[in-house]
């Protein structure tokens, strides 16, 4: 445990930080509802597909400067011309953002066009693949560490000092509903996901005072490319009301407005928390709506 001292001092993070006068300023002012994210600089991890693609696309939509980080060259290429297509601006770097090489590479990148960073949202991971913990190795611990949480510690520390040295920005973390519940299919993903939810809590306790915020959702139930809910369940639409409080699937675009609240000035009172972006089966755990009994039941008789 570092005493009370280091904790302000030493990291160089318990300093003045905001000038006298935002300390007691009104919010940020919304200029234009429609634009966000006007003119900020978005970093999107994972931005091809999926929960980053929407966020990539809403984001530009909303006038941000998007720089993509995407490992599959024919992802990153279609978001770019999407993007571009509709008028947005946005250039996609090909690249794993497991790989400290490339992840510098980022940095440079970025900062040599804009020289800041607005807003960061940490999107990669992946469950895959599957490993029952009674199996697992060292190997299979490692490949969930780097894809779940090394690049989150990553890719954060190589665009902090510029966040820093801007006075504001934004980082949105894109962990689990299962790093927030417990999770029987892997402990060793749920764990990892844990850890950023909570990297997210601690950083944000840290960098607050710099001008700096920090949050995280927790998604489920999302139909992406890494976990498709409509193959192999057809004929079973009814289920919804039963698998998810909201009774229906959830899409990326579901993910991608509550990052756009948490990266933007509308979430700017808002740092250290993790939104469950999941239908409502975090609050729901354990009660089950029964189509055919009508009723909510927390023993479900068919499954
Ligand atoms: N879809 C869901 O229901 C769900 C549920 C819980 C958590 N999540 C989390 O949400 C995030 C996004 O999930 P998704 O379902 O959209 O995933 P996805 O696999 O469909 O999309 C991920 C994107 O990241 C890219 N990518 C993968 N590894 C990369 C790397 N090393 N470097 C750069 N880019 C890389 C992929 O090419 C892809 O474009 C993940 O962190 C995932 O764990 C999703």
């Amino acid at each position: 445990m570092n005493g009370e001292r280091d904790q302000g001092g030493q990291n160089g993070q318990g300093g003045a930080g905001r000038a006298a006068h935002e300390r007691t300023a009104g919010p940020p002012p919304i200029e234009d509802w429609n634009r966000l994210l006007d003119g900020r600089v978005a970093v999107v991890t994972g931005g091809g597909v999926g929960i980053g693609g929407a966020i990539a696309r809403l984001f530009a939509q909303h006038g941000a400067l998007v720089e993509v980080a995407e490992i599959d060259k024919e992802r990153a290429e279609e978001v770019r011309a999407d993007v571009t297509a509709a008028g947005g601006t946005i250039r996609a770097h090909v690249l794993d953002v497991t790989k400290e090489a490339d992840v510098n590479r980022l940095a440079e990148a970025v900062l040599a066009e804009h020289g800041r960073v607005d807003v960061l949202v940490n999107n990669v991971g992946d469950y895959r693949p599957l490993v029952r913990f009674d199996v697992s190795t060292h190997e299979s611990w490692q490949r969930m560490y780097e894809v779940n949480l090394l690049h989150v510690f990553a890719v954060t520390r190589a665009f902090l000092p510029a966040m820093v040295a801007n006075g504001r920005a934004s980082i949105v973390n894109i962990h689990s509903v299962e790093g927030l519940r417990g999770y029987p299919g892997d402990p060793v993903y749920g764990a990892f996901k844990a850890a950023v939810a909570h990297f997210t809590t601690n950083l944000a306790v840290t960098m607050g005072r710099r001008g700096i915020r920090v949050n995280g959702i927790g998604p489920d139930l999302t139909q992406t490319p890494q976990v498709d809910y409509l193959s192999g369940y057809e004929g079973l639409e009814d289920l919804w009301a039963s698998w998810a409080p909201v009774g229906r699937l959830g899409w990326p675009e579901d993910q991608a407005r509550v990052a756009l609240f948490l990266a933007s000035d509308l979430s700017s009172y808002i740092t250290g928390h993790n939104i469950p972006v999941d239908g409502g089966t975090k609050a729901g755990g354990g009660w089950f709506f029964s189509p055919r009994e009508h009723r909510f039941v927390n023993r479900p008789k068919h499954l």
